[in-house]
């Protein structure tokens, strides 16, 4: 397994996307398409009184005005955890009520764009209106549960253990906040449905789960899941707003349907802000006991979230705590309150991300505290177990990303003193912090075709993210088959092919590539052959026009044995101009072990996006909600602040540990999450060091600085 594993090579799919010749949602080209624009509530809670179209209706090149009034034919689904999921409970238009500013509240369709645009803000609305509550403190919190099912009570349930009242020689006890962020993907919400016959219907959008989505359209538009065709060859970036459908696309596929027209509906940037997801803001209490030696008695960990009045979502900020660190007393409980806001959701190391910025801070104060240096407090409280379903990790190395870290980052030279460090007028300061995510995996199934050109091609509906899935999966082939990388085809985001899975919690590689290593094995078996080379020659002597085969992969019994987890740790650098209270980011190492590496390249690159988003949370992405119209106050790209370049420095990665064969065959865990977990806290114990201000609440906005 390394001739091609674990080297670095480039994205298949590189070119087309830097050419324009990937097709995303909105670029495919249909005849006699027609256009669709949403119309959002401009208040967050109330009703409609009165609804005024006709205006609208007759503007030229006008075809349809949907709204509550006359809304599209949509059936309800089951909307099983994980099965025919939408992100919003509520069906589009199902009635008058305002639950939140920018809710969809109308569908004008016209023959251009700018005309259904146009014609959209010719409606007249009238509403009933009620003052929203959009302030997280003045919410009415209660306890959340799990929304991942009995299976996954893990991550969200309440947990107690021990006794949590207990004290030791060092206590910290600290509330920490974080904001609320939205996902700004660079290819925007979108999608084209285009229907045959009223009976079938393909529809052309970005999704992380192409066999989800169709079989959630399906149950929406009453029609046999084979009559719902899913086309999502790639996407402009998904963090976790892409893997179900939202509202304007479940009101799309119907409306296309009523309309006889193949439809396209677009949603704006300055929509997207408010209707299809974000992460939740978030309070979490964390009070830590430790005995002088730093060994840890208590954790207590109480997170709040806040959701939409249509659908339940907790961040679940404890799910990753009993992983960590080791401790005999225990406490985690999450608490949500209903805001008049949008719908929140998954969104890069949704739960993990907050969570771990709040316990590796708590964790840093202790280590102050007792005067121990924060990356000794970490290897003294190793867990080898998770605490909660007391299984064993497997191929855990935690701590060799701690110590190589350490060494790579030239730890063991940092003052043990806040403000120590200078350069010139700049205060620098060093700080560190863990990175965990859980390692999942599901089924998966692939086909491949050996042709007689001598290239192997492979099917599956699964979907690159943006990730590099393209690369690995052409790696595994061109592994197996022995064959360079250049001669695998790859085609994905069909939902016409075999069942790839999901690219959601981080779980892509690990689920599909030992579907792939399956069917390459499978289908040198067919040709009676050793290798391609083998299979090609047999296949021309035989006459036929492919050899070819399908074969799945699955979990068996090994998560009843072992919990699977990665690991990681990140170390940075920053440097604080007090009087202007500038904080930059200067240097960062991060050092991950997710079993075997598979495209080191894009690995690294995925850290890497990890790190930066993170970095954007630490120092600059918030929305906040205007107070009276409860809309966001963010408007597109330029208003949301993120990072760019000239704020980034030199990201350096590297891996550690061994492949987890206990995990699967390719001993591969994913890398999409974990790098964003724990860099805030890294960011915020480093402006600790450098300036002896403990900042508790991202983003670290001057303010907060000066
Ligand atoms: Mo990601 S938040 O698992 O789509």
């Amino acid at each position: 397994m390394n001739q091609v594993i674990g080297k670095s090579v480039n994205r298949k799919d590189g070119r087309a996307k830097v050419t324009g010749q990937a097709t995303y949602g909105a670029e495919h080209q249909i005849p006699n398409l027609v256009h669709g624009y949403l119309v959002t509530a401009t208040i967050a809670n109330g009703s409609i009184r009165n609804i005024d179209t006709q205006q609208a209706a007759a503007t030229p090149g006008v075809i349809a005005v949907f709204t509550h009034k006359n809304p599209p034919k949509i059936f309800k689904p089951t909307n099983n955890w994980m099965t025919s999921k939408i992100y919003e409970a509520r069906l589009p238009l199902s009635d008058n009520k305002i639950h939140y500013a920018g809710q969809i509240v109308g569908l004008v369709v016209a023959d251009t764009f700018e005309r259904a645009r146009d014609a959209a803000h010719q409606i007249k609305i009238e509403y009933e209106t009620h003052s929203p509550q959009i302030n997280a403190q003045k919410a009415n919190y209660q306890q959340a549960t799990s929304i991942f099912g009995e299976d996954m009570e893990y991550l969200a349930g309440e947990f107690e253990t021990g006794d949590i009242s207990v004290s030791g020689a060092a206590t910290v006890e600290a509330i920490y906040t974080t904001e609320t962020e939205i996902h700004s993907p660079m290819e925007p919400h979108a999608l084209v449905a285009h229907w045959d016959n009223n009976d079938s219907v393909t529809i052309y959008e970005p999704t992380q789960w192409v066999k989800g989505s169709q079989r959630t359209y399906a149950e929406l538009c009453g029609v046999p899941q084979e009559q719902v065709r899913i086309v999502s060859p790639y996407i402009g970036g998904a963090f976790g707003c892409k893997a179900f459908p939202w509202s304007h696309g479940v009101l799309c596929v119907a409306a296309a349907r009523e309309i006889k027209r193949p439809l396209k509906v677009v949603v704006s940037r300055r929509q997207m802000t408010a209707n299809t997801g974000h992460r939740s803001q978030t309070e979490q209490t964390i009070r830590l006991a430790a005995n002088k030696d730093g060994k840890l008695r208590a954790i207590k960990h109480i997170a709040k979230s806040c959701t939409s009045p249509v659908e339940v979502f907790p961040e679940p900020c404890t799910g990753i705590t009993p992983v960590i660190y080791a401790t005999p007393n225990m406490h985690l409980k999450q608490e949500i309150a209903v805001l008049n806001v949008g719908t929140p959701t998954f969104m890069r190391a949704p739960g993990e991300n907050p969570g771990m910025f709040a316990l590796e801070s708590a964790m840093d104060e202790l280590a102050w505290e007792l005067n121990i240096d924060p990356v000794e407090l970490r290897l003294r409280n190793e867990t080898k177990e998770h605490q909660r379903t007391k299984l064993p990790f497997s191929a855990k190395h935690f701590a060799e990303c701690l110590k190589i870290g350490a060494e790579k980052f030239g730890w063991s030279d940092r003052q043990m003193q806040p403000r120590s460090q200078q350069q010139g007028e700049l205060l620098v300061g060093w700080g560190m912090a863990a990175a965990a995510f859980p390692a999942l995996r599901n089924r998966a199934e692939a086909k491949i075709r050996l042709l007689p050109d001598g290239i192997a091609h492979v099917l599956t509906s699964a979907n690159d993210v943006g990730t590099g899935a393209y690369t690995v999966i052409a790696m595994t082939a061109a592994e197996t088959l022995g064959l360079p990388v250049e001669n695998i085809r790859v085609e994905l985001g069909d939902s016409i092919m075999p069942n790839g899975g999901m690219a959601g919690g981080s779980q892509m590689t690990a689920t599909l590539t030992p579907a792939v290593l399956t069917a390459c094995q499978k289908v040198l078996e067919t040709a009676k052959a050793q290798n391609a080379k083998e299979a090609f020659a047999n296949l021309r002597e035989s006459g036929l026009t492919a050899y070819e085969a399908t074969a799945s992969s699955a979990p068996g019994e090994e998560g009843k044995k072992f919990a699977f987890n990665s690991w990681g740790a990140h170390f940075c650098e920053v440097t604080v101009d007090e009087e202007i209270a500038r904080l930059r980011v200067t240097r960062w190492v991060s050092v991950i072990n997710i079993g075997r590496v598979l495209n080191s390249k894009t690995a690294a690159s995925q850290i890497r996006g990890g790190v930066i988003m993170g970095i954007g949370q630490a120092l600059m992405e918030e929305c906040h909600f205007d107070p009276n119209i409860g809309y966001p106050v963010v408007y597109d790209l330029a208003t949301y602040h993120f990072p760019a370049h000239a704020d980034i420095p030199r990201i350096e990665v590297s891996f550690v540990g061994e492949p987890d064969l206990n995990f699967n065959p390719m001993g591969a865990r994913g890398c999409g999450e974990i790098g964003i977990t724990g860099v805030a806290a890294a960011v915020t114990n480093a402006v600790y060091h450098a300036t002896g201000k403990r900042i508790r609440s991202l983003p670290i906005t001057p303010d907060k600085l000066l």
